[in-house]
This record gives structure tokens, C-alpha cells and sequence, in this order.
């Protein structure tokens, strides 16, 4: 199976998991894509569930799947939320937001009382680190801002490049948010919570990707089949 398929079947399992009258956070990213696909076939075969979306590319493929939206205003609490991730580990802690959602990833996943990973197994790492840590920041002094995420990270033990996220055109991307991301490149990360309290208090830090604590389950697809992490149901 190429990952593209490892993708689609972690997807087909957590499709198992949606029951009728549930309320769902949708995610963003191409393992996401393909459960928002596979749920608006349930739906368009009459399913009835309610879905807020993590992004704005979701959002516009779910209506385009006439999949029932909502928002977070209008339905504050979650069932679940099913979404990717670039990086997991056994304790389901995460990275997340290669694809720039991460601050409405991280709102509806914490609005919801369960919240499913679903990705292929090269995701899961003994270590979180390796992918770049996106971090959402405000425009306005960005300069001061990074000063002082190199100072946090530095503060707990870790070191890395700090790269100011860009479109393939070379333009600054923006974010849903209309934030900027620097992605930290640091190799390692020691100890999650310790980096994630220290860039919380950085004020023009408005969120990082790691998520903490959110994460109930994992659902990882490899050659050999699924692997679950945590507790599905
Ligand atoms: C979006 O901001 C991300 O958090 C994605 O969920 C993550 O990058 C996983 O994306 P893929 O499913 O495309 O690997």
C-alpha cells in the first residue's frame, strides 16, 4: 500500500467510530481529506451528524459534500474530532499544524471530548521533534517575538533553526487566523511541556503545535495493518 492508502484506511476506521446525531470536529490535511470524503458518503446515504471545521479548506470541502456545518458559536461542545497529525508519540502527545491550522485544531479538539488521530505509522516517533514545530505568531513585532522563542526554547535545553514559514511563491503565508509561522527546527524535544509553558507565556505567541493532553486515541495504518494507540471508544 502506498501512504496515500495507509491514509484512507486509518480514515475508514475512524469513520467506524461516528454514530448517528454526533456532533464532530473535522480536521485539515490530506488524512483528514479523505475522512471528510468517506463521511460525506455516509452522510449523503443519511447519516445525520453536525461537523465544525478545523480550517477553511475543510470547511469548504465538507459544504461542498453537503455535509451539515456548523461552528464552534453554535455548537461549543464535541462528540469527537478526528484529524492528523505529523508527529505522535506513545503518549499521544503531538505535533501538528504542517498544514497551518494548528490554532483552530487545537480550539475544536479541546471543545471535544474525544479527539482521534488517524495518520500513517511513519507519524509515530519515540521522540517528538523531528518535524519543524509550527509556531503561530502575530505580525506585529515579529522580530521581538522570535527573539523570544529562541530565548524559550533555549530556556529548556533545546536549539534549532527558526524559519519563518512562506508560500511556495515565496510570499509570507498567512494563517486562517491571519498570523504568521515560525517552524523551529529542533531535532528533539525533550520535554514537551516544559517547551509548550515556556512559549505559552511569550505574548505574541498565539498557540504552538504541540499538543498536550488533547489526543485520546491514535489510529496509525501501516503495511501490517492498524495500529491503535490509547483508547478508541
Ligand atoms: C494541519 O495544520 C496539520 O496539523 C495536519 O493535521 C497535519 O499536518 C497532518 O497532515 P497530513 O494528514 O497531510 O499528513
Amino acid at each position: 500500500m502506498n501512504p496515500d492508502d495507509l491514509k484512507k484506511l486509518a480514515a475508514a476506521r475512524a469513520l467506524e467510530l461516528v454514530t448517528p446525531g454526533m456532533r464532530l470536529g473535522l480536521g485539515t490535511g490530506s488524512t483528514a481529506k479523505h475522512f471528510v470524503d468517506l463521511l460525506g458518503e455516509r452522510v449523503a446515504d443519511g447519516l445525520e451528524v453536525i461537523c465544525v471545521s478545523t480550517s477553511e479548506v475543510t470547511e469548504a470541502q465538507a459544504r461542498a459534500l453537503a455535509i451539515p456545518m456548523s461552528t464552534l458559536d453554535q455548537t461549543p461542545e464535541l462528540d469527537l474530532t478526528i484529524d492528523g497529525a505529523d508527529e505522535v508519540d506513545s503518549q499521544l502527545r503531538l505535533i501538528k499544524g504542517g498544514g497551518a491550522a494548528l490554532l483552530r485544531e487545537k480550539i475544536v479538539a479541546a471543545a471535544s471530548a474525544r479527539m482521534v488521530v488517524i495518520a500513517d505509522d511513519s507519524k509515530l516517533v519515540a521522540t517528538l521533534g523531528r518535524f519543524p514545530l509550527p509556531i503561530e505568531v502575530v505580525p506585529f513585532g515579529l522580530e521581538a517575538t522570535r527573539r523570544a522563542v529562541v530565548a524559550a526554547i533555549a530556556s529548556v535545553g533545546a536549539a534549532g533553526e527558526i524559519v519563518l514559514r512562506r508560500k511556495p511563491d515565496g510570499s509570507v503565508l498567512v494563517t486562517d487566523g491571519g498570523h504568521y509561522i515560525l517552524d523551529a527546527h529542533l531535532g528533539v524535544i525533550a520535554q514537551p511541556e516544559s517547551l509548550s509553558a515556556a512559549l505559552a507565556l511569550i505574548p505574541g505567541v498565539v498557540e504552538h503545535g504541540l499538543f498536550l493532553g488533547l489526543a485520546t486515541a491514535a489510529i496509525l495504518a501501516g503495511g501490517t495493518g492498524l495500529t491503535i494507540v490509547g483508547a478508541l471508544e
